[in-house]
């Protein structure tokens, strides 16, 4: 059971808090699915899913951002996690993203998380403009992306994968 007294932010139906190092289970249910890191340059080892698990506590520590851990506020049920992550540092450049886990699918969750996560990236954190990209094959990241209003800018090679996605941004109205 999440510590439900973290939670930091909370949209219609679901509610944010960040990762922990006790979370392990949780980012291996998650980034150990082959459904949803299909597109993500998996599968992932065990040891690389906890490096990213010990990545996003870092980055909550540098810059107060990550791809939050969300739970469904009706039964506090891990659902996936949905942030803000550096994309180029160097140029002040970060993006958003969601996991979620597959029997969440199709329900309107990652729409629902992005658009609050969005909202905090501008009004709480600060930032100017945000990023996003997708697999080029993702159609459903690109349909979300695209409902928040995000444009394309252009394809880049996507570090984490190789692969060249496109790239959207979306700048703090
Ligand atoms: C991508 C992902 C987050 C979507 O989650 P979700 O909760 O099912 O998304 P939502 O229900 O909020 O929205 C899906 C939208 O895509 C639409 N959609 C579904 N299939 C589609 C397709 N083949 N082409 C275009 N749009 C599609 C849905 O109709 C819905 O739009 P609508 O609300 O306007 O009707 C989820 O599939 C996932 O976690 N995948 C693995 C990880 C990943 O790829 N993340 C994205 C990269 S950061």
């Amino acid at each position: 059971m999440p510590p439900t007294t973290s939670y930091f932010l909370k949209s219609p139906r679901l509610a944010f808090r960040t990762w922990t190092l006790a979370d392990a289970p949780l980012a291996i249910s998650l980034w150990g699915n082959l459904e949803v890191t299909r597109t993500l340059g998996g599968p992932f080892s065990e040891s690389r899913i906890l490096q990213r698990l010990a990545r996003e506590i870092a980055d909550q520590l540098t810059f107060k951002l990550q791809y939050w851990p969300v739970f469904l506020r009706t039964n506090n049920e891990f659902a996936g996690c949905c942030g803000i992550r550096p994309y180029k540092l160097e140029d002040q450049m970060f993006e958003l993203g969601y996991h979620f886990l597959p029997q969440f699918w199709g329900k309107g969750l990652a729409t629902e998380a992005a658009q609050a996560a969005v909202s905090y990236a501008f009004d709480a954190l600060g930032l100017a403009i945000l990023y996003a990209g997708h697999h080029p094959g993702n159609l459903v990241s690109k349909h979300i992306l695209e409902k928040l209003g995000f444009r394309f800018l252009r394809d880049e090679i996507y570090p984490p994968t190789g692969h060249l996605n496109p790239l959207y941004s979306l700048a703090r109205p």
